[in-house]
Formats: C-alpha cells, sequence, structure tokens
C-alpha cells in the first residue's frame, strides 16, 4: 500500500513537471537545457520521492549546479580538427554567429523603432534569443566569455566549464554529467517561434542541415 502511494507521487511529479515548463510564458533555450540536465543528473536518485521533490523544487528557484559559459573561442582548439570535424569553422561562418551583430543592422533598427527600442543590442526583447546564455547572471560567465558571440555552442549544449577538458569530452556520459547538453527540437523553439518579429516557419528536419556540424565518421578519438 505505502510502495504505491510513494509510485503514484513520482508519477504524478513526472507528469506535473513538464507542465511547470509549458506554463513559464517566456521560457528560453537556456532554461530548457538547464531542465534537461538537471532531469539527466536526476535519474539515479528516483527511489526517494521527498529527495525527488525538494530536487525538483530546487530547479524551479533555478538553485541549480552553476556551469559558466567560456565562449565559443574556448571550443574552437578542439573542435577545428579533420579527426573531430570542423565545427567552430561550420558555426562561425552561420548566421547564429552573426545574431548579435544583426541587431545593429538597418533592419534591427526598424524593428526596434516600431517597438519603441533605441538599441536592439542592449534591449531584453531582443537579446533574448540573440545571444548566449541570455538571463544567467555576470557570475556564471567566465572572463573568456563575450555575448558578441551571438548564438555560440553553448547556447544550444549547454555551459561548457566543466565538460570541456579532454577526459570528460571523450566520455559522452561525463560530460553529459557536467553539464553538456545534446540538444533536440525543443531547444531550437525556444528561439524560433512567432515572439520573434521576423519569424519564418521553422522546420526542424529543413533548419538542422543547414546547420549540421557532424563528426566524421572516421574519427578515431
Ligand atoms: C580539449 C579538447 C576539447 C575541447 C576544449 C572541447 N571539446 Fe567537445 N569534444 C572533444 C572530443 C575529443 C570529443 C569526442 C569526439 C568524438 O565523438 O569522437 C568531443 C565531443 C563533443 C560533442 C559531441 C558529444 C556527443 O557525444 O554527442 C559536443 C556537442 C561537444 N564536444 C561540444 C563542445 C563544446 C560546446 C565545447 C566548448 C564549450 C567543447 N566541446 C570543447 C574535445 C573537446
Ligand atoms: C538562443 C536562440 C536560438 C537557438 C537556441 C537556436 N537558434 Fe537558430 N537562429 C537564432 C537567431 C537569432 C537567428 C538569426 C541570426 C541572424 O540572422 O543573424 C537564427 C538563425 C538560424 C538559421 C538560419 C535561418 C536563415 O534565415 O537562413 C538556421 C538554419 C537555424 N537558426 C537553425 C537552428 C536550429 C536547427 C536550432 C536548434 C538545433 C537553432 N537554430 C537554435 C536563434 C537561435
Ligand atoms: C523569440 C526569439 C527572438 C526575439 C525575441 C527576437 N528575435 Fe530576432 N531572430 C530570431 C530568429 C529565430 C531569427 C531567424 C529568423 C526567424 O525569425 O525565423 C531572427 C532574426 C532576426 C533578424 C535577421 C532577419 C533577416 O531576415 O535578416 C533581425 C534583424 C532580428 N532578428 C532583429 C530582432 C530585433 C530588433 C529584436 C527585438 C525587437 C528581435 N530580433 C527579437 C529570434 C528572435
Ligand atoms: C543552434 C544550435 C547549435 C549550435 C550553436 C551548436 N550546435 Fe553542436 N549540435 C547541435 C545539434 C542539434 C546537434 C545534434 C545533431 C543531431 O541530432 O545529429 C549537435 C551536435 C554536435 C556534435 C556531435 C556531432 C556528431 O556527429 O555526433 C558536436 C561535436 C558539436 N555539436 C559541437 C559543437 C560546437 C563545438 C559548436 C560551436 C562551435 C556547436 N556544436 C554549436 C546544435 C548546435
Amino acid at each position: 500500500m505505502k510502495t504505491r502511494v510513494l509510485l503514484n507521487s513520482i508519477m504524478l511529479l513526472s507528469v506535473l513537471f513538464p507542465a511547470v515548463l509549458i506554463a513559464q510564458d517566456n521560457i528560453t533555450a537556456q532554461q530548457v537545457q538547464d531542465t534537461t540536465q538537471q532531469q539527466n543528473q536526476d535519474t539515479s536518485k528516483k527511489d526517494d520521492p521527498q529527495q525527488t521533490k525538494r530536487k525538483l523544487l530546487m530547479i524551479r528557484k533555478g538553485n541549480r549546479t552553476v556551469h559558466k559559459y567560456v565562449g565559443a573561442n574556448e571550443c574552437q582548439p578542439c573542435h577545428s580538427s579533420e579527426e573531430i570535424g570542423d565545427q567552430y569553422r561550420i558555426w562561425n561562418k552561420s548566421k547564429h554567429a552573426d545574431a548579435y551583430s544583426v541587431l545593429a543592422s538597418p533592419k534591427a533598427i526598424k524593428i526596434g523603432k516600431e517597438r519603441g527600442i533605441d538599441n536592439p543590442q542592449e534591449s531584453d526583447s531582443c537579446l533574448e534569443c540573440h545571444i548566449t546564455g541570455f538571463g544567467h547572471p555576470q557570475s556564471e560567465k567566465d572572463s573568456s566569455f563575450n555575448q558578441s558571440e551571438g548564438v555560440g555552442c553553448e547556447a544550444c549544449h549547454g555551459p561548457g566549464s566543466d565538460y570541456r577538458a579532454m577526459e570528460i569530452m571523450r566520455d559522452r556520459d561525463k560530460a553529459i554529467k557536467a553539464g553538456l547538453a545534446i540538444p533536440n527540437e525543443q531547444t531550437c523553439v525556444a528561439c524560433h517561434n512567432e515572439n520573434s518579429p521576423t519569424y519564418k516557419e521553422f522546420k526542424y528536419d529543413n533548419f538542422l542541415k543547414k546547420i549540421a556540424h557532424p563528426v566524421p565518421d572516421t574519427a578515431s578519438m
């Protein structure tokens, strides 16, 4: 009987939790990432509902393990090779790397004016989707990080301070525990949605192809 009650409350919590996410109206890419990571880390401790509940409340308060944003330049040394793949260069040529600078373009200035915004590069209502780590305090950003990189690696893969070391990167499970996020469609639609003043219909498969940056099959690391 008692086990049954415990099981029910676990199920209830896991049903409620996604609802909590959806209920926030201004959810950002980072928030989706943060909770996904936290859920990954939590799966080992599902046996104690009190513990699970406490953790869920902590997540909602944003009281999680803090990994810092280090910036795409810190990923470049390893992710610019024939062996692992040239993810850095592919990203750097993509529109994501221009996401901050595009906010200074005549088009951005015009969009801003229509909304009473003087400088889109200083307005949260634009930066929200045009930089990495939006909504995270300065204390969660390493000195190597600069928001002018736009939508950098860590906007999709999570803050890298604790997973970027070679011994961790080589071990996918360790990397995920240290904050690496494996992005999915949810990651994208946190920004690619109708709150974008220039919204273009988002089709995951098509858009994914446009930003593809695979590890070559020959990778032997
Ligand atoms: C010290 C070298 C090094 C640095 C720095 C580094 N990586 Fe990696 N990364 C690797 C290696 C090695 C792999 C494994 C490649 C393979 O699959 O063979 C890897 C794999 C990955 C993967 C694939 C994970 C998977 O299994 O799907 C992602 C994503 C990734 N790195 C992102 C980053 C990001 C973002 C940064 C910067 C914050 C970064 N890496 C910095 C070496 C590095
Ligand atoms: C943090 C917000 C954010 C996230 C997360 C994000 N994007 Fe973007 N994306 C942008 C912005 C902003 C632009 C436009 C940048 C520019 O034009 O300079 C963009 C542009 C693009 C473009 C180019 C579109 C064009 O008009 O040519 C593609 C393709 C794209 N994103 C795919 C994706 C995919 C796939 C994902 C998820 C894996 C993703 N994005 C996640 C903000 C984001
Ligand atoms: C909800 C996320 C989001 C917000 C908020 C946002 N953008 Fe964007 N922005 C995007 C995405 C995603 C793209 C890529 C095109 C699209 O919307 O599908 C983009 C593209 C752009 C582009 C390039 C468009 C082009 O066709 O060349 C400009 C300019 C721009 N945004 C300006 C702004 C300005 C100015 C603000 C603030 C008033 C803003 N954006 C707010 C997500 C956002
Ligand atoms: C807009 C979101 C986005 C950005 C920015 C981004 N990635 Fe990714 N990355 C993804 C997605 C989505 C996947 C998984 C694609 C799939 O499902 O196969 C991925 C996969 C990877 C992989 C594994 C590829 C494989 O074949 O297993 C590596 C390595 C990687 N990213 C590194 C990086 C690095 C380094 C940067 C910055 C230089 C970066 N990514 C920027 C979304 C992003």
